[in-house]
């Protein structure tokens, strides 16, 4: 009967359908890299309670203690036995203070004085100018911090830091899972220092920026490479009169239009941090992230990393924009 074999077309049909398309429908979807985050956004307050940063019209997702543990676990997971998750900033007081708060996230301790009153800096517990590495065995992560105080031709700090990250990718061992990396303040120091035009020393700094680059580029093919640039400063507190935000913004202009120049660099600029330091005033000092611009920053970190493996947040999604808003996204 005619009416019998649409039955069994259908039931085959949606068999067919449960079994072998769903399932695949996962992975078939565009993976959401969160280059959104990365680009732009702006700090909005959806209820009284909440403030969050939205990036393109939609929520950043925020990564509790316990998301975060649970996501650098499968990280590890997924590598061989031995090897940890490794991430590394490389840069100036301001990148180890990215550090610091990538710790915070997963430790629950805070152990950064330029952003916490309550906190004080310790010489001999605090290296302020050197290397660092911490492991922390419980998510499987080495966090490592490579002081890098100025950008160099390959030679100096900057340079040697990402040889050695690139000497460890040869040989297999410890290769980086995502690296932060920045600098420009004691550019604009030493520059102002030595009675020369910033202008002048701006040439120098994207030139050497351009020499790092071709590194830059192979720890790319394997890391995660995050430029972060400079932010907004508070003058009227800072004692350098060549702390000045448009300064910043110049430093900036030379990375972002080095790194356009070179349209197959998989180097990340990170605009939305700029933007986030604009956002918000919470600098204790006028110089440095403070709490809030900090846990925002880790957050996109978070997600940058996480989202792509599954979801581990309570929401249960694994986008970076999990709450879509009607006529912004699809
Ligand atoms: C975090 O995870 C641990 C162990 O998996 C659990 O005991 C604890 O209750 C969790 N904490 C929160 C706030 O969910
Ligand atoms: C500093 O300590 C005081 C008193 O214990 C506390 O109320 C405050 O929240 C702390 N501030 C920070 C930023 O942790
Ligand atoms: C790199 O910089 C160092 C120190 O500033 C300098 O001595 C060296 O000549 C430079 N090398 C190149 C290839 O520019
Ligand atoms: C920079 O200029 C100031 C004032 O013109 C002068 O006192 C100082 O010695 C100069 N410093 C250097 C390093 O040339
Ligand atoms: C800069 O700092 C001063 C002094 O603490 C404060 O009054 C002012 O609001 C800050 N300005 C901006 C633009 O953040």
């Amino acid at each position: 009967m005619p009416w019998d074999r649409t039955v069994l077309t259908l039931t085959i049909g949606a068999i067919v359908y449960y079994v072998c398309v769903v399932p695949r429908m996962r992975t078939l979807l565009p993976i959401d890299t969160c280059e959104v985050l990365m680009k732009d956004g702006a700090l909005a307050q959806p209820s009284i309670e909440a403030t969050v940063w939205q990036p393109d019209g939609c929520d950043l997702q925020l990564y509790s203690q316990n998301d975060s543990k649970n996501c650098l676990r499968k990280m590890k997971s997924r590598k061989n036995r031995h090897q940890n998750v490794n991430v590394v900033f490389t840069g100036d007081s301001r990148i180890r203070q990215l550090r610091d708060a990538f710790l915070r996230q997963l430790s629950g301790i805070d152990r950064d004085w330029l952003a916490n009153r309550n906190i004080t800096c310790v010489p001999a517990k605090h290296y302020k100018h050197a290397d660092e590495e911490i492991l922390i065995k419980d998510s499987g992560v080495r966090v490592s911090f490579n002081w890098a105080g100025v950008l160099d031709n390959g030679t100096g700090e900057t340079g040697r830091s990402l040889e050695r990250m690139i000497r460890n990718m040869r040989r297999n061992d410890r290769v980086a899972d995502l690296l932060v990396l920045g600098n420009g303040v004691w550019t604009i120091r030493d520059c102002a220092r030595k009675n020369r035009s910033q202008a002048d020393c701006l040439i120098e700094y994207r030139t050497m920026f351009l020499s790092l680059l071709p590194k830059l580029n192979t720890i790319a093919r394997r890391t995660t490479v995050v430029w972060a640039p400079q932010i907004r400063v508070n003058q009227s507190r800072l004692s350098d009169r060549e702390f000045t935000n448009s300064n910043m913004r110049m430093y900036n202009e030379a990375i972002e239009s080095a790194l356009a120049s070179q349209a197959d660099s998989k180097v990340i600029y990170w605009n939305s941090l700029e933007r986030l330091s604009y956002e918000l005033d919470d600098s204790l000092d006028g110089l440095h992230f403070g709490p809030t611009a900090k846990y925002y920053a880790t957050q996109m970190l978070m997600n940058l990393l996480c989202n792509r493996l599954a979801s581990f947040t309570e929401s249960g999604s694994n986008s970076c924009c999990p709450m879509i808003r009607a006529g912004k996204r699809q």
